[in-house]
């Protein structure tokens, strides 16, 4: 097959010259085609397109509609399996499926965790009581997508403590979020959050990480949210990842409870956190489970 030059008939049979109608576009494809081939094999990174983004974003809106109908939930009394069990009800009535549930062997379709829980929550007969922080993180699967996101609540009125973590660990991710354009690293994020935490005396979890999604609930590449500007992997268009922050009032320290799940802070001080699931687009950064922060 003989290459079409650019003065040519243009193959889509518009009667235009190639170079004034299809050139730049099959151009942006090819050099696309080339750059997910070298992102996975040197990353294992799988790039999106514009379609996958798209479905990314679908399951995304739902997910974000699951987070503001728990918000409605919670109250001091409530208990967190009863948010388990609105989370897998809701999503299984809008055809898609919340992807924690035997993830793994998580018995539960929902992540919620309360004051000194980082993360990994498992829903159970605790109930939430006045001036608890409790974090509820939805993945959901629809129509063969992932998109993840968390935010953390109040439960009533909650101490000052509590109320300053929670706005921290909200704009910890908002900086993160900012970071976010081709041409940037994986290490500029991390940095950036890190950055506003421990100016504001927070720590920063470093054992679990955001993480690629989309096609998987996790992928390639981890994302820490700790970091050096300029380190890392540099981000490109097609990128899918979350950035999930999980600040500690104390010490970054972590263990997990004997239910090998949840894990809390070390010292017993309280941790908050916020996720969204972002897409490198080549402008900058889409937020495909769009929330206020
Ligand atoms: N949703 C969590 C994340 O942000 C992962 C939960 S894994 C589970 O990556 F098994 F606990 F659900
Ligand atoms: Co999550
Ligand atoms: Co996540």
């Amino acid at each position: 097959m003989k290459k079409v030059g650019r003065n040519d008939p243009c193959p889509c049979g518009s009667g235009l010259k190639y170079k004034k109608c299809c050139m730049l576009k099959d151009q942006q494809r090819e050099s696309f085609r080339r750059l997910k081939e070298i992102y996975f094999k040197r990353y294992g990174i799988r790039l999106k397109d514009r379609e996958d983004i798209e479905k990314i974003k679908e399951a995304g809106k739902l997910v974000v509609k699951t987070l503001e109908l728990v918000e409605e939930l919670i109250k001091p009394g409530i208990k967190t399996e009863e948010i388990d069990k609105f989370v897998y009800e809701f999503t299984i009535k809008n055809n898609a499926y919340p992807a924690p549930l035997n993830y793994n062997g998580f018995p539960k379709s929902v992540c919620v965790s309360v004051n000194e829980e980082v993360c990994h929550g498992i829903p159970g007969d605790r109930v939430l009581k006045e001036g608890d922080i409790v974090n509820v993180d939805v993945t959901t699967k629809l129509n063969g997508y992932y998109a993840d996101a968390s935010k953390t609540f109040c439960v009533g009125e909650v101490s000052e403590e509590a109320k300053r973590l929670v706005k921290i660990a909200k704009e910890c991710l908002k900086k993160g979020i900012e970071q976010v354009a081709p041409g940037k690293t994986i290490g500029d994020i991390g940095w950036a959050i890190q950055r506003h935490a421990e100016r504001n005396g927070c720590s920063v979890v470093r054992e679990m990480v955001g993480h690629g999604v989309g096609f998987e609930f996790h992928e390639p590449p981890q994302v820490p949210h700790f970091g050096k500007k300029g380190h890392g992997i540099i981000l490109v268009p097609g990128m899918v990842f979350t950035i999930e922050p999980m600040i500690n009032l104390g010490g970054r320290e972590i263990k997990i409870l004997p239910d090998k799940w949840t894990v809390v802070t070390k010292d017993g001080s309280l941790s908050a956190q916020f996720e969204q699931t972002v897409a490198v687009t080549t402008r900058g950064c889409e937020i495909l489970t769009p929330y206020e922060l």
